[in-house]
């Protein structure tokens, strides 16, 4: 049921940009990390980064007000308490990639009109667009998403049966290490792009499951995936495609999977109404502004690919209203 809007509500919802505006752009100049262990004047700041004193007094004056900083008697500027970890760029808690990769959204978002207009979107964001500092950041956003309901997730599913993953587009290895840490029988690969497979190593060696996984780097759309597989995963992977990509990903998803493997597509899968959940029908927005033919996809739509690929026996194992719905199918 859609919600009741007010006029108040129209004009507040309308200026949440604001607040979004000051956040993405404190986090854009790493104001948050360069105060969090030394408070600082503008004064400070300015002479050290040679920024404008008159931008960055209203910038942070602004985030004071809306308790994201701090500000002393004397003109220091610091980071609250309660923020303490969670914007640095060091912090293991820090959500600081995914308000870089929402800085990287505003830009794109920014064509919805003229790409609803022209049907045309110069300014995509698919991975071979990003630089490799946008990568970077687009991992980190989701590595950062990953950690709080990858676990969850997994847990919906009995891994007892399985030997063998492949975890295709697997980014930072998020989805990799929760599969492995509920199933420690269990060894996994996981294929990505080149850039991509570095940020995996990284990140599988500092949380100590490298020795679980073997990286192979690829592009699925023109490379065969590896072979032998009772277990495959596509997370988050689908919405950046279009129909026909992914009936080409699903069928080679299906040359990978032994004879009785699984596949595990983890994404939005919208009702036929394509308005619920109500996160979907946006997040179908984000991938009209970001790519050439992605969209948040029906669960009917989803499972005719799956089909005209070989696969059967299509089922949503797991129902959600985020990014946590399970479509698995049996080879
Ligand atoms: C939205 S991220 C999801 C990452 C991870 N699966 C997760 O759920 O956190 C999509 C992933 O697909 C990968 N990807 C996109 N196009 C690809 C391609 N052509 N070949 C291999 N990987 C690709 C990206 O590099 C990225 O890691």
């Amino acid at each position: 049921m859609p919600e009741t809007w007010t006029v108040q509500r129209l004009l507040e919802e309308s200026g949440s940009f604001l607040i979004s505006r000051i956040l993405i752009s404190a986090g854009e100049l790493d104001l948050f990390t360069k105060l969090e262990t030394k408070p600082r004047t503008v004064a400070e700041l300015c002479e050290a980064e040679g920024w404008d004193p008159r931008g960055l007094r209203i910038l942070m004056d602004a985030l004071v007000a809306n308790g994201l900083l701090s500000r002393s008697e004397d003109g220091l500027y610091g980071v609250p308490e309660a923020l303490s970890g969670l914007l640095t760029g060091d912090g293991q808690h820090s959500v600081l990639p995914m308000i870089l990769h929402r800085g990287q959204m505003w830009g794109s978002w920014s064509h919805l009109t003229d790409i609803v207009r022209t049907g045309e979107n110069p300014h995509r964001m698919d991975m071979s667009f990003r630089s490799n500092k946008d990568t970077e950041s687009f991992i980190g956003a989701m590595h950062v998403i990953g950690r709080m309901s990858a676990d969850r997730i997994v847990q919906s599913v009995d891994l007892s049966g399985f030997k063998r993953l492949l975890d295709v587009g697997g980014g930072a290895g998020t989805y990799t290490m929760a599969f492995l840490r509920k199933a420690p029988h269990l060894k996994a690969t996981l294929f990505d792009l080149p850039e991509v497979i570095e940020i995996a190593r990284a990140q599988l060696t500092k949380d100590g499951f490298i020795d679980r996984v073997e990286l192979v780097p690829g592009d699925y759309g023109v490379d065969e995936l590896p072979g032998g597989f009772d277990l495959a995963l596509l997370s988050a992977v689908i919405h950046s495609n279009g129909r026909e990509e992914n009936r080409a990903l699903f069928r080679n998803v299906f040359r990978s999977l032994e004879s009785g493997g699984t596949v595990l597509v983890r994404d939005y899968f919208l009702d036929e109404t394509r308005t619920y959940p109500p996160d979907g029908a946006m997040f179908a927005v984000n991938m009209l502004v970001a790519t050439a033919a992605g969209t948040a996809y029906t669960f009917a739509e989803t499972r005719e690919n799956l089909e005209s690929a070989g696969f059967r026996e299509v089922k949503l194992i797991r129902e959600g209203t985020r990014m946590d719905q399970l479509v698995a199918a049996v080879k």
